[in-house]
């Protein structure tokens, strides 16, 4: 499957996240402040789905990072970067290696219900301490009337969420209640909400 031009090219990526953050009125160096709080010192830490590998920049510098992904353009270029990343499907995380945390960060809308599902419940089985999921949910503003302006115009393809594995993530994304619902359904957590996006954090016992 092609990618669309977002995920074609590092830096129109990072463009649409930044414009996307500030039609939210939230600013882009917020973006993991969440998660990074929520990874405390010294662990090992695997990002699923990491896109550029941005989150390694935001976690304690006494933690170790592995991201993941199949997009070979983000990877490459993480990798010129000295990030630790691996092009890697999400989906095939066996539990090898371990590590302490993992982090599926603005991934899960990306996933088909049942790959979504299966990907949460290794996550939580495989994690030796916390699992942090993290996703946008659809609102009634300005961001979202041109994201479906977009899909109407017939522009998904070419500027759309296509990653170039999976189908575009417009009609599989959740309103806020939804998204709490699903979330929950997967055990006790933590819900913290940073503007458009749902913090979930999973603690091990
Ligand atoms: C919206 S980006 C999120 C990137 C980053 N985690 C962040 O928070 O900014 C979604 C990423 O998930 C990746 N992805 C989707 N399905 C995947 C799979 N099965 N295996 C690896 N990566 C996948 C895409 O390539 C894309 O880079």
């Amino acid at each position: 499957m092609r990618k669309s031009l977002i995920y074609s090219n590092a830096f129109l990526y990072k463009l649409f996240s930044i414009i996307g953050f500030y039609l939210h009125l939230r600013p882009y160096k917020r973006k993991y402040s969440i998660i990074s709080e929520c990874c405390e010192k010294n662990n090992s830490i695997l990002d699923l789905g990491c896109g550029l590998g941005d989150l390694s920049d935001n976690i304690h510098s006494s933690c170790t990072y592995e991201g993941w992904d199949t997009n070979d353009i983000f990877i490459k270029h993480a990798m010129k970067k000295s990030i630790n990343v691996k092009l890697k499907d999400i989906l095939e995380y066996d539990g090898n290696p371990k590590y302490d945390i993992i982090i599926v960060s603005r991934v899960l809308h990306h996933l088909n219900l049942k790959d979504r599902k299966e990907l949460m419940n290794k996550c939580l089985k495989y994690a030796n301490k916390k699992v942090i999921f993290c996703d946008s949910y659809k609102q009634k503003n300005l961001y979202f009337f041109l994201v479906d302006l977009r899909y109407k115009l017939g522009l998904e393809k070419l500027l759309g969420d296509y990653d170039g594995l999976n189908e575009s993530s417009h009609s599989l994304m959740y309103n806020f209640n939804d998204l709490i619902s699903f979330l929950k359904s997967f055990g006790n957590c933590n819900i913290y909400r940073d503007s458009f996006e749902v913090i979930a954090e999973f603690i091990k016992k």
